[in-house]
């Protein structure tokens, strides 16, 4: 499939948009300075901080498993049986008894995720959420594939 282009001018922090790409959802977000703060607060809690599991292109392991700090590109496909997790940037779900800084949820089995989509411990998921490949051609717009 062709890349998709993504005008990221108009994207608000805290706001998370949806777009496809070959067949898939992929979310475009942009954190805000609190929640990227989170992400090292977070760590002890998952399973996977430091993305060693080869989840995200190479340019993307690091700590806010992204090119651009602020925006997170994810696949929106949960790594335990492909369901679609919500998006909970403030309120944590109900039944997720963990420190939480926003992230996503997968209802289907009750894994979830931070807002780098990095997979808690102990929950059914074993691998974070996918990182596609994404490229700025400039400031304003991202290309992903
Ligand atoms: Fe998401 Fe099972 S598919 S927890």
């Amino acid at each position: 499939g062709a890349p998709v282009e993504i005008d990221v001018t108009g994207l608000e922090q805290g706001q998370l948009i949806n777009v496809s790409w070959r067949g898939r959802p992929v979310w475009v977000f942009r954190r805000t300075e609190e929640q990227l703060e989170a992400l090292e607060e977070i760590a002890s809690e998952l399973r996977d901080p430091d993305s060693s599991s080869g989840q995200q292109p190479e340019y993307a392991r690091n700590r806010h498993r992204s090119r651009e700090p602020e925006v997170m590109v994810l696949v929106g496909i949960c790594t335990h049986l492909g369901c679609s997790p919500q998006f909970r940037p403030d309120e944590r779900p109900s039944g997720v008894d963990r420190e939480w800084r926003g992230g996503f949820y997968c209802g289907c089995h009750g894994s979830f995720f931070d807002l780098a989509g990095r997979v808690y411990t102990g929950v059914p998921a074993a691998l974070n959420l996918e990182v596609p490949p994404h490229y700025y051609i400039d400031e304003n717009t991202l290309l992903v594939g």
